[in-house]
């Protein structure tokens, strides 16, 4: 059949490009053996060839192959083999060794065309683990540039890419990763996107191009760091983000904690959804597309507070679990405080101080969260705080001491 012959023809690429071996393990038995073991993705690799190791261009020559049979001269691609190399150099699990005179892109910006598989949409903002490779990285789609429609190979304009839908995609990892274009190389162009609180496959994606911007932006390093800043103010920098439903209580727990620090000769800073939104924010609505990046700029700013040696009090409903979770990943651990107000959808709608309720229960606001939008509570919140009427100091100091605990 026209399958069997295709899936018989020999992967020409693979055969006679560049070699590429991802680093699937580092094989350390014993002091004297350091192997690195993996499948060769294209070309052929032998003894006494140089490599260098993509990310951080270490160079070394290939000591020994072994391969299921013990020691071979050489391997071709597709074969599994263990390495050793010549000298001491660091390798670690989703490193990339490729021959000196043809190395991959490196960077942390590329476009890509992307098959999406999950029944939620593609949005672009939302952070997911991508495995190109042996290498994990987060990295999220910053811009979805066009559709594709399958009947006619037309580019359509899209704001999301929905079950089966190809698209071109810009994507963006929180560190550079090594690649090649799918078309020079289906296994190291090749990556898959994961989401990180289901592990469901997503997407799978083809790399084209990387993006310039991504190499000739560089980022500087200041003479100050964060420490020496936050040792002047005296402080542990810290992130405590607040959560939960409009009306649980939120901004008035984080405005009596902003004062108790303050008070305590803390340096602080609040930042609130609804102030926000007026400014840094004021072009995003209430879609899910633009929660996340209302969120995603939030934890950007935070982070650069707490650079500024500052412990950040954020209040912003963040009702999807995976974007409060990109937030987190921008924090070392103890420095992200999560606190989820966890009072009841009634208690909200009874209090209804800014009568939003009322109008979202009529229909007159569009995606209300815990109306007509979702809101998905944190499982394992640092401090979850009980809905209690008329304590709302004593839940401040309740979030206080955690997060002194855990600045400790
Ligand atoms: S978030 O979901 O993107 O994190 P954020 O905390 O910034 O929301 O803003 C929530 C505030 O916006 C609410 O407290 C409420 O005053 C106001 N608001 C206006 N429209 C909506 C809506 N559709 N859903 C929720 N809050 C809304």
């Amino acid at each position: 059949t026209l399958l069997d012959a295709l899936e018989a023809a020999p992967d020409a690429v693979a055969a006679t490009g560049a070699f590429r071996l991802p680093v699937q393990l580092v094989l350390r038995p014993n002091a004297e053996f350091r192997g690195f073991a993996g499948t060769l993705a294209s070309g052929t690799l032998a003894v006494d060839d140089e490599v260098v190791v993509a990310a951080s261009g270490a160079r070394s020559r290939v000591a020994r192959i072994l391969g299921p049979d013990g020691e071979q001269l050489r391997a071709e691609a597709g074969e599994a083999l263990v390495v050793t190399l010549a000298d001491e150099v660091d390798i670690a699990r989703g490193d990339l060794l490729v021959p000196p005179q043809a190395r991959p892109d490196f960077a942390d910006q590329f476009t890509a065309r992307l098959v999406w598989m999950a029944g939620e949409p593609c949005r672009a903002g939302r952070q997911y683990a991508l495995r190109i490779g042996t290498r994990w990285v987060n990295a999220s789609v910053t811009q979805i540039k066009h559709r594709l429609n399958v009947e006619n190979l037309d580019h359509l304009a899209a704001r999301e890419l929905a079950l089966n839908e190809i698209g071109l995609v810009d994507i963006a990892t929180t560190a550079p990763v090594a690649f090649d274009r799918y078309a020079d190389n289906r296994v190291t162009g090749a990556f898959i996107l994961v989401d990180r609180l289901s592990n469901a496959t997503v997407a799978a994606g083809m790399v084209e191009h990387p993006l310039r911007r991504a190499t000739n932006v560089h980022v500087e390093s200041a003479l100050l760091d964060r420490t020496a800043r936050a040792a002047q103010k005296g402080q542990v920098p810290q992130c405590v983000w607040f959560t939960g439903l409009s009306g649980s209580g939120k901004s008035s727990v984080a405005k009596a904690l902003e004062q108790a620090l303050h008070q305590a000769g803390r340096h602080t800073m609040l930042l609130d959804g609804d102030n926000l939104r007026h400014g840094l924010n004021r072009n995003l609505g209430f879609t899910e597309t633009d929660r996340i990046e209302n969120n995603r700029r939030a934890g950007e700013v935070a982070k650069l507070m707490t650079e500024a040696g500052l412990i950040v009090i954020c209040a912003f409903i963040s009702p999807f679990r995976a974007d409060r979770e990109m937030v987190r990943a921008l924090f070392a651990p103890g420095e992200f405080v999560e606190v989820f107000m966890d009072t009841p959808l009634d208690e909200c709608i009874r209090r209804d101080a800014k009568g939003l309720y009322a109008k979202a229960l009529a229909g007159q606001i569009p995606n209300f969260t815990g109306v007509s939008s979702p809101y998905e509570p944190p499982e394992q919140p640092e401090v979850r705080l009980a809905f209690q009427p008329g304590t709302t100091d004593a839940l401040a100091r309740q979030v206080r001491q955690v997060a002194e605990a855990l600045a400790r």
